[in-house]
């Protein structure tokens, strides 16, 4: 009874996606993207047309990764929800699918917490969900520590500031954390928010705006920038632009993506098929990923690349350094 109900909601959802995309078809911009999405939410009504898909679509698909637009990146608000509630979901419940960044960003705070007393701010550029700041605040939280410490998240999915308010509430009942959504990025009141002084140790301020909206902000305004699993959604231009723009926000720049395997692939086949909007997010996400081989052999642009298998999965950290990432504190 219990499969019947979940496949038949299964259906449903694949029936009002296709129907969502066949609107975008005659959208100029998202045309072809809509395309390739609907043979893919057409193949997934069954697991043989699935595996069809798979074998004969998806390797042309892989090497012409350019044509490949997630679901989750079309103007289609209930399917980017879906898609990131999965995403954060599967990260809350599969330690390694963080394990290597959530080390890397924790280790970034307690380092610039032991030499100062402010608060440390830190950006996460496609923040999505915010499950990576969601642990690391609790990691914080266990290990007692003392300094406060602001995450300024950057997203312009416009459902992103309802995901992040309903992980958190928790958090946010207890009284540990103070929230703040903002569209605008206005220096004079992002410097307010900065040194403010609440009765909460720990701040989220969710700037739901494009990434590229940061230009206007002066240098080091950040202590660190990162993102997790933004990467594969930019062109290599795009890419290039984004680090360029994280190193001038900040002295350290965190890059944390998965890596194309088969292996990967199959594991998301299987635990994310049950969730149509999300699956199709994560398929295609693994095949833009780059390849290990792919990612070694490309210019490391003086970043230090560790590549990792955390248990269920493989994925990359990539860490650059503009300069002594200790600065003297002001005043
Ligand atoms: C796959 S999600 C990753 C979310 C989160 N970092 C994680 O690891 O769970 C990528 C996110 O990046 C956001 N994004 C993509 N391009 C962006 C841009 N140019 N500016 C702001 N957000 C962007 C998307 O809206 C999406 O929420």
């Amino acid at each position: 009874m219990i499969s019947y109900l979940a496949s038949s909601r299964r259906s449903q959802e694949i029936k009002e996606i296709l129907a969502d995309l066949e609107a975008l078809k005659t959208h100029t911009e998202y045309s072809q993207a809509a395309r390739v999405n609907i043979s893919f939410f057409k193949a997934i009504r069954s697991p043989v047309s699935f595996l069809w898909w798979l074998i004969f679509k998806a390797p042309a698909l892989r090497r012409n990764r350019s044509l490949i637009t997630e679901i989750g990146d079309l103007p289609l608000p209930k399917w980017q929800r879906a898609g990131l509630d999965m995403l954060s979901g599967f990260e809350a419940m599969v330690p390694g699918m963080l394990r290597l960044v959530k080390e890397k960003v924790l280790s970034q705070i307690i380092e610039l917490q032991s030499h100062t007393t402010r608060p440390i701010v830190m950006l996460s550029l496609g923040c999505g969900g915010m499950e990576l700041e969601r642990q690391v605040i609790y990691e914080l939280i266990r290990q007692r520590s003392r300094v406060a410490s602001i995450f300024v998240g950057v997203d312009y999915s416009p459902t992103v500031p309802e995901i992040v308010t309903d992980r958190f509430k928790p958090l946010l009942s207890k009284g540990l954390l103070q929230m703040e959504t903002t569209t605008e990025v206005d220096l004079d009141h992002l410097n307010r928010l900065k040194v403010a002084d609440g009765p909460q140790q720990f701040r989220i301020i969710i700037l739901n705006t494009d990434a590229f909206e940061l230009e206007c902000l002066p240098e080091n305004f950040f202590d660190c920038a990162y993102h997790t699993r933004l990467a594969h959604h930019l062109t290599a231009e795009e890419h290039r632009a984004l680090n360029r723009l994280a190193l001038h926000l900040a002295p350290r720049l965190i890059e944390f993506d998965d890596l194309f395997s088969i292996r990967n692939l199959v594991l998301a086949s299987f635990f994310a098929w049950r969730f149509p909007a999300g699956f199709g997010g994560v398929i295609f996400s693994y095949l833009r990923d780059h390849s290990r081989r792919e990612l070694l052999s490309r210019p490391a642009d003086g970043a230090k690349i560790e590549v990792a298998y955390t248990k269920p999965i493989w994925c990359y950290l990539k860490e650059y350094q503009k300069e002594p990432l200790l600065r003297a504190d002001p005043g």
